[in-house]
């Protein structure tokens, strides 16, 4: 193939993106891009400015020839992309915090993902995908959208049930979870293979291989005799060795917030005080990152970016990216409709599973039933996701409330309303619920 490629990465001036500046350059051999568009919102032009300054150090230092714009307009930067990455957090950092604070006042955690947290980004999020997602039809309508953007399974979800947007959710935590396995089992990453069922951020290593033999067991005594992988951005709690036994599965690090919510919820309030919540932390790092990356002689992705939770984001990204590209039929772990690969979940519906990837997208390949250990909690959780997609889409109050209500953090209705009527009142310049 030859065709050159075009990609708008919206939300450009975020500090991950030199991670997929980095990812590109790094398969350039493959994947022949020529235009790199970096589009942000006005509030973001400064962060914009020092990004595209650095992606052009980074692509000079590569010797490779791409042009890279920035731009506030997102029609432009769209208009016949081949590739759309979608990596947006509206309303900022700021509003960040607030997820992770307000659940906290009712002893709930907040978790900018999964959690009531969670929720409220999804409702900020939602309407500004949908904009997005009406102008690659209109603009690029044979793009792939590539959405990194958090809740990546709500997110999806909205954007497959919603849209004519050709999709897929991507998340480095199947990738965290096989490099940390590999490195614990001091094995080659390339001989593992790990049957990947759930949902983002609620995913499990059904069985694991290694050079075709299964090893779930042995992976499953190593994690037993405390090693406990985790993410830059999750409390260090290790695992209860009665938990992993009993489980038969492998757990992903987000499963924490779940199975030791009490354990982290009061490491989280003890921790308020003095590191701030994690959002208040990351603040904090950007400043850091941002005064590196204005540095001229800066010309690569540096090390500092590691003490962010999104590590291997662009292995992920840029992989994927090539796999449609070049069809290679290669097999990634990713969001798409269920189709029938996880039988105890219905057809419709977004989960994380390993697929084979080719320039038709995303093949979801079968992983069977959800253990009886792992189904009750993951099924909860997809209700909770489809409810908060209703509630974002329709703009409705009751089925923002039912979602909280069937969130598995969130202990009862009495503490839904409030939480719920809080995050109304304090996102008021986003979320509007009837
Ligand atoms: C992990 C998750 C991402 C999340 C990130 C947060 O990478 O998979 O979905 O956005 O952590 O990291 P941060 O450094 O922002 O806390």
């Amino acid at each position: 193939m030859s065709k050159k490629l075009k990609i708008a990465v919206i939300g450009g001036g975020s500090s991950y993106t030199p991670e997929l500046i980095d990812g590109i350059i790094q398969r350039a051999i493959e994947l022949p891009v020529h235009e790199i568009q970096l589009v942000d919102i006005k509030e973001g032009e400064d962060k914009l400015n020092i990004i595209y300054s650095l992606t052009k150090r980074m692509i000079k230092k590569a010797g490779l020839d791409i042009e890279v714009y920035k731009t506030l307009n997102r029609r432009k930067a769209i208009a016949n992309s081949d590739f759309v990455v979608t990596q947006i957090r509206v309303g900022g950092l700021k509003a960040r915090a607030l997820d992770e604070k307000i659940p906290i006042r009712y002893d709930v955690i907040g978790q900018e993902t999964t959690g009531p947290g969670g929720f409220a980004k999804a409702l900020r999020t939602m309407p500004v995908m949908l904009e997005i997602c009406k102008e690659i039809e209109e603009l690029a309508p044979n793009a792939w959208l590539i959405n990194f953007t958090n809740p990546v399974s709500i997110i999806t979800e909205m954007v497959l049930k919603h849209t004519n947007v050709k999709t897929i959710g991507l998340c480095n935590v199947p990738v965290g979870m096989v490099n940390n396995i590999a490195e614990i089992l001091e094995c080659d990453k390339a001989n593992l293979k790990i049957d990947f069922i759930g949902l983002n951020h609620m995913v499990y290593g059904k069985r694991i291989y290694l050079e075709g033999i299964d090893i779930t067991t042995k992976v499953i005594d190593k994690l037993m005799e405390g090693k406990s992988p985790n993410m830059r951005n999750i409390p260090d709690l290790n695992w209860d060795p009665e938990l992993i036994k009993s489980l038969k599965v492998i757990p992903c690090p987000y499963h924490k917030y779940f199975y030791m919510k009490d354990k982290i919820l009061e490491e989280t309030k003890q921790g308020l005080t003095e590191q701030g919540t994690r959002a208040e932390q990351v603040m904090k790092i950007e400043e850091e990152l941002f005064q590196l990356y204005s540095q001229k002689e800066v010309e690569e992705k540096p090390k500092k970016l590691e003490e962010r939770g999104g590590a291997y984001y662009s292995e992920a990204a840029i992989s994927l990216i090539s796999a449609i590209y070049n069809d290679k039929s290669e097999i990634h772990t990713v969001n798409i409709g269920n189709n029938g690969a996880i039988s105890s979940m219905p057809g419709n519906v977004v989960v994380e599973v390993n697929a084979v990837v080719g320039k038709n997208g995303a093949k979801p390949i079968t992983v069977g039933e959800l253990p009886t250990e792992i189904k009750g909690l993951v099924q909860m959780v997809k209700a909770y996701e489809l409810l908060t997609v209703e509630a974002g889409v329709n703009q409705c109050y009751s089925s923002g409330l039912m979602a909280l209500v069937s969130n598995p953090l969130v202990p009862s209705v009495d503490v839904a309303k409030q939480i719920l009527d809080d995050i109304i009142l304090e996102n008021n310049r986003y979320i509007t619920l009837d």
